[in-house]
């Protein structure tokens, strides 16, 4: 059982997505890829961090939905990335349903990959290493997987020849960054959860790196949840917004936002974009001081 907050490193197959799915699809209905009834958590101290937090995502074919998390600091966002993940002690929850597939969340797995703000890798190990380690993990022969890590290296902005023999402490946070996205990327999740992986970054990396995850997410078409407390990197980035209240967390609202069709610094200063994040801003400012009243 990985250790909270470790890399994802469950070396359960893919191959493992439930049945249920299968059945619904075969039979024309949707397919539900995450689910959330009525979740509650409450931690051992008592404090509530969601309550009653109800969503369905479908599985959209040949595309996945980009799903953007926004909310204050503490209002329960890794609460229910964690949750999906299976990762204690945010799992299990205390009341409520966590559904992968149309089946409950039992532990970790492969067709979830975790991407955590504070670049995770392991400092012994280079970038190569760090890269084919879930693959390792699976038992995949040293020559295939580090000829995979190469592949990934690359899709990831990185340098095949100067960098994969780096260790951690030798990158930029951006580098370091991209070498977290590919070693979680290269097990081919269904379901990608990033936890503001930005949030360290400039300005000007993170442009990049949003750029990258667009381009990523069209190529692998998985679903993605992306936590952030951006305005602009949420309605960039996403296909859907979930805007989260103060804890206890509730989903105050969902909002359908622009597709990023365009490079995040071209599409982040245009007028229209702007509007977008403005009248979201403003929907926030009006929906939260009404839900601390209602405490
Ligand atoms: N293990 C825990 N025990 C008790 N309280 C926790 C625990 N983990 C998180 N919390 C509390 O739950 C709330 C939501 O936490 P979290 O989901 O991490 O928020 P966010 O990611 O939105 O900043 C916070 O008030 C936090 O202090
Ligand atoms: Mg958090």
């Amino acid at each position: 059982m990985p250790s909270d907050g470790a890399p994802p490193s469950d070396p359960a197959p893919s191959s493992a997505v439930p049945p249920p799915a299968a059945a619904a699809a075969s039979a024309g209905r949707p397919v539900a890829i995450v689910q959330f009834e009525r979740v509650t958590k409450t931690y051992d101290d008592g404090f509530t961090a969601i309550k009653d937090v109800s969503f369905t995502i479908e599985d959209l074919p040949n595309k996945g939905e980009f799903i953007t998390i926004l909310g204050p600091s503490g209002c329960g966002k890794s609460t229910i990335l964690r949750l999906i993940a299976g990762l204690r002690p945010q799992f299990p929850p205390t009341a409520g349903a966590v559904l992968v597939g149309g089946r409950p969340v039992e532990r970790p797995g492969a067709d979830r990959g975790m991407v955590f703000q504070d670049y995770t890798a392991f400092e012994n190990r280079t970038v190569e290493e760090n890269v084919a380690f879930g693959l390792e993990c699976r038992g995949m022969p040293r020559k295939a997987r580090l000829e995979r890590a190469r592949d990934w290296i690359r899709r990831v902005g990185l340098d095949p020849v100067r960098d994969a023999d780096k260790y951690p402490c030798q990158l930029s946070g951006g580098m370091r960054q991209r070498v977290a996205i590919a070693r979680s990327l290269i097990l081919d999740p269904r379901i990608i959860l990033m936890d503001e992986p930005f949030g360290a970054l400039d300005p000007t990396t993170r442009m990049r790196m949003q750029d990258l995850l667009v381009e990523l997410w069209r190529a692998l078409q998985a679903t993605v949840f992306f936590v952030t407390h951006s305005i602009e990197e949420a309605v960039y980035l996403g296909d859907r917004t979930f805007v989260i209240s103060s804890a206890p967390g509730t989903i105050l609202k969902e909002v359908k936002v622009p597709p990023p069709d365009r490079p995040a610094h071209v599409m982040q200063r245009e007028p229209a974009f702007l509007e977008v994040v403005f009248s979201l801003r403003d929907m926030i400012e009006r929906l939260e001081p009404s839900t601390r009243a209602g405490d």
